[in-house]
């Protein structure tokens, strides 16, 4: 099963992931992304799909697909 994640390292807080698709990505309280406790590798991909291409960080990532 694939699972989405964001790189810590390379994420700088765009929030587009939480815009684009708030059911998997939610934004703490540093203005850093995160994928949600447990939706790791239940996702709705086409909204996964949109918001890895709108990172401008290109901070997300799926693997394992
Ligand atoms: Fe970070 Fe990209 Fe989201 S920079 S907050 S993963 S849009």
């Amino acid at each position: 099963m694939a699972e989405v994640w964001i790189d810590p390292a390379r994420c700088q807080g765009h929030a587009r992931c939480f815009m684009l698709a708030p059911e998997t990505f939610e934004i703490d309280d540093d203005g850093y992304g995160h994928v949600i406790a447990g939706r790791e590798g239940s996702y709705d991909e086409e909204n996964v799909r949109k918001a890895i291409r709108n990172c401008p960080e290109r901070a997300i990532k799926v693997i394992g697909a």
